[in-house]
């Protein structure tokens, strides 16, 4: 770890050249112009387009209300958002990033939503040892075996989100229950968070049913589930995806006859789109509208004031990713160069998150609490907490 990031920062440059800021400007890359110190270039790799749209414009808008908060300074430097659509499309995903890195140069890479995305970013990331803040994708990897001083994640493993709600139905005696989910790493390895809490205390996994990744064609599935007859149905979906499939529940004459569940990504951002039909729909996540914390109420009123709309758990994974940067480089003056310093105070950051105090667990994952939720209103409310301090495994992380 020390190798690759004991590069002399630029602060320690000035102060060993002594002899003066001419000698030391002329050493220092072009952007660093002289009369005032250059921007910090964030470059973001999100989805502006396509099912997990109002996910990244969340997020997005969440990083740059953080920024704002700041003054539009961090460490004493204004920044530049690059803003590039991922299309979550993982195949774009190298040559985007590359854009990014070589011919932007930026600081820092925050991104992706989608967790296939997140694959090929990281990567690139952990070659180039270019700062990366995943302020979504869930890919069990990226604190795995693609674990990296200089990545870092402020959302959750995929493992996480749904984890607590196998002992949420098993102590309601919902025993036997059918999965339904994109089939892409997201979707399984959400699934597998589900049954390593349910099946071994003795949950039925009835049958999975994977949609491919975006499609939306749910009626055969649907169709499928009601001649089943589970106790509950446990999906991920998420964004456009999720709006569908909420609605063609209740269509197809579900709602209120099987139970839906799933991590909360089902109702998150969405319930004015999906209307009568996400009343009641309980899910598990680190985050609900709800949670009575100072920081929570703070960050949904400037949110609302600032955009017009409410907040969603995407935008707090975006804030936090802001504040995670600003810990960064307050840390350091500023001076990106000084990357060792920087990660030792992102890991060690004390963020007053919206969702609550959480820590930074060392393969770079929020330590954080689940909570059950239910749809009120349109509202995502806190029933109860459901696991406290839930731990990503980290399988094969030997940072
Ligand atoms: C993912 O692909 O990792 C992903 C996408 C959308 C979500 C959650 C996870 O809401």
């Amino acid at each position: 770890m020390k190798t690759k990031f004991d590069n002399i920062s630029r602060r320690r440059t000035l102060g060993m050249l002594g002899v003066g800021v001419v000698a030391a400007a002329t050493a220092l890359p072009a952007r660093f112009a002289i009369g005032g110190k250059a921007k910090v270039r964030i470059g973001t790799l999100l989805p502006y387009s396509g099912t997990y749209t109002r996910l990244g414009q969340s997020i997005t808008n969440a990083m740059e209300l953080a920024f704002a908060q700041a003054g539009g300074k961090l460490g004493g430097r204004a920044i530049e958002l690059i803003k590039i659509d991922s299309e979550a499309k993982p195949p774009k995903a190298a040559d985007l990033t590359n854009k990014l890195i070589g011919r932007e140069k930026v600081d820092f890479i925050v991104g992706p939503v989608h967790s296939g995305v997140a694959m090929g970013m990281a990567k690139i990331a952990r070659e180039e040892g270019t700062m990366m803040i995943v302020p979504n994708a869930g890919a069990n990897q990226v604190t795995g075996p693609f674990c990296a001083p200089n990545i870092f994640r402020t959302s959750f493993s995929n493992w996480q989100p749904g984890h607590p709600m196998g002992k949420v139905l098993l102590d309601e005696g919902k025993k036997n229950v059918v999965l339904c989910y994109w089939a892409y790493g997201a979707g399984k390895q959400s699934a597998q968070g589900f049954k390593d809490g349910f099946v071994p205390h003795g949950g039925n996994v009835i049958k999975e049913i994977g949609i491919p990744f975006p499609k939306v064609e749910f009626q055969s599935a649907l169709t499928e589930i009601a001649s089943i007859k589970p106790d509950a149905v446990y999906v991920f979906f998420a964004g456009g995806g999720a709006v569908k499939f909420v609605k063609d529940w209740a269509a197809a004459g579900l709602k209120g006859k099987i139970e839906l569940v799933g991590p909360g990504f089902l109702t998150e951002g969405v319930t004015k789109a999906q209307g009568a039909a996400a009343e009641g729909i309980r899910t598990t996540l680190h985050y609900a509208d709800t949670l009575d914390y100072p920081a929570n109420v703070t960050f949904r009123a400037a949110y609302r004031k600032a955009y017009g709309k409410g907040a969603d758990v995407y935008g707090v994974q975006g804030f936090d990713a802001g504040q995670l940067i600003r810990a960064g480089l307050e840390a350091v003056g500023g001076d990106t160069g000084a990357k060792a310093d920087m990660i030792k105070a992102m890991e060690g950051a004390s963020i007053d998150s919206p969702r609550g105090k959480w820590t930074m667990s060392s393969a770079h994952n929020p330590v954080q609490n689940f909570y059950l939720r239910e749809v009120k209103n349109g509202v995502n409310e806190v029933v109860k907490l459901a696991m406290e301090n839930l731990s990503d495994p980290a399988k094969g992380c030997t940072m």
